[in-house]
């Protein structure tokens, strides 16, 4: 049976990024799939977060979801400390992962940073967690940016280790020959790598110092319209054809983050563009981010105005949660031999 799991870190500002990579196929995938986003509050403090902050972030998220247009009662929204079967599944993942494989991650490298004795044993650990994230749901579909890919294989590799450390048991156990699926990743759209503003070889992050960098789904009409006239671009005019936006990561990145928010190809938007100078473009991208973005913050500021609403979103959706991840869990547990109540 299909499943998508996916899941957001409540860590600083929600960005444009985040809403055209992932947020925008969480939305569309509800019309096909049953769904559960995960705000993951617990892979949030890998790196240090302020409690107060941290507590105000989680419900930020939530609040995106579904001002976005997630559905908390078709599908499954929680946060993801409410649902112990990841700690206690993330644990029997570490057994079976490699440490090699934790080392190799692009992202830990990054977030580690030159001191990696002195990052969180979390830190290096925090894609464990994510295979247990989506494994404890058996889930078959996870939409991500392109940034996740590397750990959507790694989850593939945990699930196929762990497919093969435990084939007999597994078997014995009448779960037949794997016992988790090979999860596979949606990375699709024409915005799964949004650029920053200020530089189009690096990517648009949630802990990029300057905040002309990204486009933050609270910034209100007039940042938008500041941050996108600020942007950076080179001084040519927009090609008529794609292969003209090759070597110009700016005019691209702008190009690809129009195209994604009005539905059309990155073709479609140079056929209306190409020729035109960017002094003439970027209103046009500012009008439509705004057109798009605003009634998003604006229910989004609506919603964080009753925290204990979202609350109970998280509440309802944890108790979904666990009970379909509770009874793939008792099944680990018998695989691997523990001896649980019954
Ligand atoms: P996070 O919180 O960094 O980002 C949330 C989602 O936004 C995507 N994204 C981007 N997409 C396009 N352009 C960008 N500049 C950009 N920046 C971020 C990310 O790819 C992601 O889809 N490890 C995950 C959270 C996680 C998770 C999971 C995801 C934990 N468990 C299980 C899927 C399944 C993360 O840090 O995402």
């Amino acid at each position: 049976q299909p499943r998508v799991f996916s899941g957001v870190q409540p860590t600083g500002n929600l960005h444009l990024g985040n809403y055209l990579g992932a947020i925008v196929n969480f939305v569309a995938l509800q019309q096909s799939h049953d769904c559960i986003y995960c705000v993951v509050d617990m892979h949030a403090i890998t790196v240090w977060q302020d409690p107060k902050e941290l507590s105000r972030q989680i419900r930020e998220v939530t609040a995106a979801f579904v001002a976005a247009g997630i559905d908390p009662v078709k599908h499954i929204v929680f946060n993801q400390s409410q649902v112990s079967a990841h700690a206690e599944l993330a644990w029997i993942f570490n057994c079976v992962a490699r440490i090699g494989w934790m080392n190799r991650m692009t992202q830990f490298k990054d977030k580690a940073g030159k001191d990696k004795e002195n990052a969180s044993l979390g830190l290096l650990a925090y894609p464990s967690l994510m295979a247990a994230d989506i494994l404890a749901y058996k889930a078959t579909h996870v939409p991500v940016g392109e940034d996740q890919k590397q750990h959507l294989e790694l989850t593939r590799d945990i699930a196929q280790k762990f497919n093969n450390d435990y084939a007999e048991s597994i078997a014995e156990h009448g779960f037949g020959d794997a016992f988790f699926p090979l999860t596979e990743p949606l990375i699709t759209g024409p915005a799964t790598r949004i650029m920053s503003l200020r530089d189009g070889t690096k990517k648009m992050s949630k802990s990029d110092p300057s905040d002309y960098s990204r486009i933050n789904l609270t910034d209100d009409a007039e940042a938008i319209a500041t941050k996108i006239r600020k942007a950076k671009t080179d001084a040519d005019a927009l090609p008529g054809e794609t292969d003209g936006l090759k070597g110009r990561p700016e005019a691209d990145n702008l190009v690809g983050i129009y195209a994604a928010l009005s539905g059309l190809s990155k073709q479609d938007v140079l056929n209306q563009f190409g020729g035109q100078q960017f002094s003439a473009f970027k209103p046009a991208l500012a009008d439509l981010a705004v057109e798009k973005l605003g009634p998003i913050g604006a229910e989004m500021r609506r919603l964080m105005a009753d925290p204990g609403h979202i609350d109970q979103i998280l509440a309802n959706g944890a108790l979904r949660a666990d009970a379909i991840a509770r009874p793939i869990l008792d099944g680990v547990k018998d695989v691997v031999g523990f001896i649980r109540r019954k």
